[in-house]
C-alpha cells in the first residue's frame, strides 16, 4: 500500500491539499472532499500571533465541517515564542497534523523573518521546530523550498537538521524562493533530499494531469504529492491521480462544471460572513476559469462585480452560453456543460 503513516495519522491516498492563502478554506476543502482521492486536507497559513485569538465559528481560517478530515493546520512564525499558544489553540480546534511554513517566499511574510527566510536562519528555525515538537504530539511536518539559491549542501542539512528535531514528514517545493510559477519545478532535488533523511517526502509543485504526477514521482522518488493550483482548477485530479497513479478505487462522480461552482457559492454563503465571500470567489474563479476555452471572460466578469448576487448571475449567463465545443481540455471523464 502507498499510504503513509505519521504517528497516528493514516495518510491515504498519499494525495495532499496544497496549503494557498484566500484559496484553501473550508468551501474549496468541501468540494474536494465530494470528488475523493484526497489523503490530508489543509488550511491556509495561520498567523501564530492571530491564530488563539480568532473564533473558529465565524474565522474564514478557521471554519470547519465534520467532514473535513484529516486536517492539516498551518502555522506561520518567524520566532519559536508564539507558537505555543497557537499549538494550543490548535488542540482545542482537534486539528490532525500541525505544519510549519517553512517556504513562502512573499517580500511581507519574509520582512518579519518568516517563510523561506527561515531556511536562511536555521538557528530559528531549529528552535521553532523544537518548540512545537515539545508542545504537541500531533504528527508535525514543515512545508519548504529548495532555498534562497542553488546548495544542494545546505538544502541537505536543512532537512536533516529538521528531521534531527522531530519533524514527522516534509513537503517541498521544487523551486527557489525567487523563482516564478512560469518556471519549471525541480523534482530532481526532491530526490538529492531523499538520499538523507528517512521521513516520507512530499512533493510539490507544477503537477496538473497524471502524467505529471507519475512524472514528478519517477524523477523525485517522493512518498507522496501534493497539489495546488491544479486540485483548484480541477478538484477531480485527485481521484485520476489516486486511480491512475496507485491503483485505488475512487467511485467515478460526473462532472458539472456550473454545479460545482454553485456548491461552493452556496457553501460561501450558508457559513461566511458576507466580508469574507465575494473575495474568496473571485480567487477561485481566476483558477476555476481556466476549464474554459473562453475563461478569462468568465474570471474578468466576475472579477468586476461587486456583489455575490451579480457574480454568480454574471457566471450564470456564462454558463448558459458556453457549450460543450467550449471547454478547454479538462480530461474530466463525463462532462456537463449545463
Ligand atoms: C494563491 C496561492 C497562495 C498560497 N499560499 C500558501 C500558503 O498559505 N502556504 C504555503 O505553504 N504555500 C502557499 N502557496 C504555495 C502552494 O502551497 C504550492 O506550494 C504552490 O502553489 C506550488 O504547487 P502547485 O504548482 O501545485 O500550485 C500558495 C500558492 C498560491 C498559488
Amino acid at each position: 500500500m502507498p499510504a503513509i503513516q505519521i504517528r497516528n495519522l493514516v495518510i491515504d491516498p498519499p494525495l495532499l491539499l496544497a496549503p494557498m492563502a484566500g484559496l484553501t478554506h473550508s468551501a474549496l476543502r468541501r468540494t474536494m472532499i465530494g470528488f475523493g482521492g484526497v489523503g490530508l486536507l489543509s488550511t491556509e497559513m495561520l498567523s501564530v500571533k492571530s491564530l488563539p485569538v480568532e473564533n473558529p465559528r465565524i474565522s474564514p481560517y478557521l471554519i470547519r465541517t465534520e467532514r473535513e478530515s484529516p486536517l492539516s493546520y498551518q502555522l506561520l512564525t518567524s520566532n519559536y515564542e508564539q507558537i505555543g499558544r497557537a499549538i494550543d489553540a490548535l488542540h482545542a480546534l482537534k486539528a490532525d497534523a500541525v505544519d510549519l511554513n517553512m517556504g513562502c517566499p512573499s517580500t511581507a511574510v519574509g520582512k518579519f523573518g518568516a517563510g523561506v527566510v527561515l531556511m536562511e536562519r536555521p538557528d530559528e528555525a531549529r528552535r521553532i521546530v523544537a518548540e512545537a515538537r515539545k508542545r504537541t504530539a500531533l504528527p508535525l511536518s514543515a512545508k519548504i523550498r529548495l532555498g534562497i539559491e542553488a546548495n544542494s549542501g545546505k538544502l541537505k542539512t536543512f532537512c536533516s537538521m529538521l528531521e534531527g528535531e522531530g519533524i514527522d514528514m516534509l513537503t517541498v517545493h521544487a523551486r527557489f524562493k525567487h523563482e516564478p510559477f512560469a518556471r519549471n519545478p525541480r523534482w530532481a532535488y526532491i530526490a538529492e533530499i531523499k538520499e538523507c533523511i528517512k521521513i516520507p517526502v512530499i512533493a510539490n509543485g507544477g503537477i496538473f494531469s497524471t502524467e505529471d504526477a507519475e512524472k514528478c514521482l519517477s524523477v523525485s522518488g517522493a512518498d507522496g504529492l501534493m497539489l495546488g493550483r491544479g486540485a483548484v482548477t480541477r478538484p477531480w485530479l485527485f481521484p485520476e491521480i489516486a486511480r491512475t497513479v496507485y491503483g485505488i478505487d475512487v467511485p467515478k462522480r460526473a462532472v458539472s462544471l456550473p454545479d460545482i461552482y454553485t456548491a461552493f457559492i452556496e457553501a460561501l454563503n450558508a457559513d461566511y460572513r458576507p466580508i469574507y465571500r465575494l473575495g474568496r470567489l473571485k480567487a477561485f474563479t481566476h483558477y476555476f476559469a481556466r476549464n474554459y476555452k473562453f475563461g478569462h471572460s468568465l474570471a474578468c466578469k466576475v472579477q468586476s462585480s461587486s456583489s455575490m448576487d451579480e457574480a454568480r448571475e454574471r457566471a450564470g449567463t456564462f454558463f448558459a452560453n458556453s457549450s460543450k465545443e467550449s471547454m478547454a481540455a479538462t480530461g474530466a471523464g463525463v462532462i456537463a456543460v449545463h
